[in-house]
Formats: structure tokens, sequence, C-alpha cells
């Protein structure tokens, strides 16, 4: 069969289905460099606007995954449980979800990301950590996924290449948002992994991509399909990121956040999702035998100290300076450290995930584009969250910075992201639901 790119342009414009050897024909292509960004660029916009099936998105990602090596992590551990968040504002989940899940004898091998724009990103938050690398090879990877049982580093270049190639140029032509292609480049990365079983958090509200739990839902449902129509084994949550996830926001801050956690403290909050989370990990790979069990295992290990003692010892392994965890105020920290009081007395109605996040751009501590160096030290830590009573003047959060004159900008900017009530508000659900294979 010929193939022709303003053909497969034109069937997607016109709203029609593709084939899975167009989609074959179509990623081969633009992996090896004869299908031109400016058309794939086209056929992407189609898509935002006409949309995919579940079976062209399902082909999609397998095609996409098959675009580079696909990882068999099976000579090392005989099943490989992921987890991927969608991205969010304080998001430190896998910090104390992969050394809890490791605790338990079940190897969490995780490729992660970078923070972009007001999203944080797990590398950067383990860079915090004097001497820690993310650069392993895939032999390094292999290595300590068998010996500790949990190991993060950055995603290989060789992984799902094409998707890197359709992301990229997807961020710079209006294509991100749109349900099939989040979900395929998601999944591709995932499948190029090698799980077997993936549990997703698709994050909800002004700090996450997907702004509405129905959306949400949809991103879920697909990504569930997809998973399980390629024989893994799959759950998703979706949890509300309408106001950031725990405390802190900022890398080292949140290291923090996940020692106190670590060591069976921290946040309510963030406890409770990643209780949630490890426990789904566990029941998928039929490491307990009801969800509660999974519960109960989790929290065990993050008060019974085993959790911690995986951490230092990943920690370790990657060339981390351990003292710097276990005394964690020798982690970076920001010269400024000031309250941002409460303008009037009264309930907190809203703390926008969004404002707070970019606020962390402000301040330094994310990017605004890919390559960008960072400063590990800054942030911001929450003192009161949606639903709390203040007194007019009491401190709202903590600004660390660096500079004064991002000091300010960032106090100014983060007064916008609080409104306040006289009646208590309705504070928004934590897990606004979890997808599972049968009901997609
Ligand atoms: N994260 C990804 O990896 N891909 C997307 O398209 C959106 C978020």
């Amino acid at each position: 069969m010929s193939f022709h790119m303003v053909e497969f342009i034109e069937k997607k414009r016109d709203g029609g289905e593709h084939s899975e050897e167009e989609i074959r024909r179509f990623v081969t292509g633009f992996t090896e460099g004869t299908i031109p960004d400016y058309q794939a660029a086209a056929w992407a916009m189609a898509v935002f606007f006409r949309g995919m099936t579940p079976v062209e998105t399902q082909h999609l990602t397998l095609e996409m995954a098959r675009s580079g090596e696909i990882l068999d992590l099976h000579d090392v551990a005989p099943f490989i449980v992921d987890k991927h968040s969608s991205g969010g504002v304080g998001d430190k989940v896998t910090l104390a979800l992969g050394p809890v899940v490791a605790s338990l004898g079940l190897p969490v091998g995780k490729m992660s990301g970078r923070a972009l724009a007001h999203t944080g990103g797990t590398l950067d938050k383990l860079e915090s950590i004097p001497g820690f690398d993310v650069n392993l090879t895939i032999e390094q990877f292999k290595e300590q996924l068998g010996s500790v049982g949990l190991v993060i580093a950055g995603q290989t270049h060789d992984l799902a290449p094409a998707d890197g190639k359709l992301y990229a140029l997807r961020d710079v032509t209006g294509t991100v948002p749109s349900i099939p292609l989040i979900a395929s480049s998601i999944m591709s990365k995932k499948i190029a992994g090698g799980a077997d079983a993936i549990v997703l958090d698709v994050k909800v509200g002004s700090g996450a991509f997907m702004k509405t739990v129905p959306e949400a839902r949809e991103l879920a449902r697909l990504m569930v399909a997809i998973g399980a129509g390629l024989d893994r084994r799959m759950a998703a949550f979706i949890t509300d990121m309408s106001q950031p996830l725990g405390n802190a926001v900022g890398n080292a801050l949140e290291v923090r956040e996940a020692i106190d956690s670590l060591h069976g403290g921290g946040p309510d909050d963030f406890r409770e999702i990643v209780v949630a989370l490890a426990g789904e990990m566990l029941l998928l790979a039929d490491k307990a035998s009801s969800r509660e069990e999974a519960r109960a295992l989790v929290e065990r290990q993050l008060d019974n100290g085993e959790a911690w003692k995986k951490f230092v010892e990943f920690v370790a392994a990657q060339g981390g300076d351990v003292n710097s965890v276990e005394n964690p105020d020798m982690l970076p920290t920001a010269s400024i450290r000031e309250p941002l009081k409460a303008p009037v007395s009264g309930y907190i109605s809203r703390l926008d995930a969004l404002t707070v996040g970019k606020s962390e751009l402000i301040l330094g501590g994310a990017r605004e584009k890919k390559g960008e160096p960072i400063d590990h030290a800054v942030g911001i830590v929450l003192h009161r969250k949606v639903g709390d009573w203040v007194e007019k003047g009491e401190p709202l959060m903590t600004i660390h910075a660096n500079s004064r004159e991002k000091f300010d900008e960032a106090r100014l900017f983060l007064l916008g992201a609080y409104e306040f009530s006289d009646e208590p508000p309705v504070v928004p659900p934590l897990i606004h639901d979890l997808i599972l294979p049968e009901e997609s």
C-alpha cells in the first residue's frame, strides 16, 4: 500500500478513521524524518479538532512505543508496576510511594520527567539532594532495580522517540490539549518502559492539564482502555489539583516533606494520595488480597520506618548524600524565608494551584523552557489550605526566595491565589474517582 501524507492529513481533517497500517506508516515516516514537521503538525491539528477513536489511539500508542526500544525488565524483576501522574503542583508522590512499594518487595523502576512551566518534575526534586544522579544507562537502571528494588532516572532517548518528537511539535503548535494525543503520549512511554501494571494519577483542577472532572474521567478511561487492550493491568485515580498537594511546593522543600511522610508524618492529604496509589500498585501486583489490606500495608511501612530505610538505600545507590536526607536542614535552603500574611479574616475558599505553580516559576524553582537551570532551594510552604479559618495578619504561607526582587514579585502574585469567605466553603474531594478496566 502506498502512503501519502497529504491524504492521511485530509482523511483526519474530514473526520475519517485511520487504519492500523496508516498509523504505522505515519509514525515510521515521522520518526525517520521522511515526513516533515509541518505535515505532522497539520495532522496533529486535525486530530485536535476531529479526535481519534479508542482503536486509533491504541494503534498510535503502540506504534509510538515501538518506534524505539521496548524495555524488558523481567530478567531482574518478575512483575513491573509503574505509576504516572499527569502533573501538578506540589506533587511529590513518587518520592514516598516508590520506597513504600519497594520496601514490600515489589520492584519500582521509574523513568521520570523534569519541571516544565508550572508543574514540578521528580528528577529536579531528587537533584536537590547533593550528588544524586538521575542520568543512568539502561544497564545501571536494571542493575539497581535488581539490587535495591527502586530506581528513578531520566527517560533515555531510545524510549518512544516518536512521542518525544511529536510532543515537542505539539508543544509549539497549540496541539497539546487533545485527549487522544495526551493518552497515547503518556501510554506509549509507559508501555516502552516495560510496565506490566500501571497506576495512573490523573490530576484535575487549575494546576492540571485537565480542568474539569468529566475531561479527566475521559482521559483516564481512555488510558485505562489502551493499557487493558495491551494486556496491562490498569487503574486510574482522578485526584484534586485545584489547590497544591501537601504543603510544600519547591524542589528541596518537597523532598523534606516526603522525608517527613516517610517518617510517618507529613500532611494528611499527601499521605492519603500515597496510601491510595501505592495500595493500588500492591493490589495490581497481587501483593494484597483487598484494597483495605493493601492500604494497611502501606500505612504500616510509612509508620514503621521500613519505607524510610528503603529511601536511604535508594539515595545512596544513586550517589546522593545520605547525610543531607538524614539531616534535611543540610538540603539547599533559601536566604529569604518570610510569611505572606492574611489580608482579612475568613475561611480560605480558594487557593489556586496554578497561581502557586506560576509563583514557583517567578522564584526560579521551575523552568519556562527545557534545559533552563533552576534554583532547588526556593518555593512555598503553605500553613493554611482551603476550608481553614485564618485571622487577619496570620501567616498563610512562607515564601522561600533567594532574591528580594523575586520575593516581592512572587508575594504580590501569590496574594491573587486566595479568596476568603465568611461561611465555611465546600472543600473539593481529594480523590474524585477510581477508574478500573471493567468500568471503561
Ligand atoms: N504528558 C505527556 O507525556 N504527554 C502529553 O501529551 C501530555 C502530558
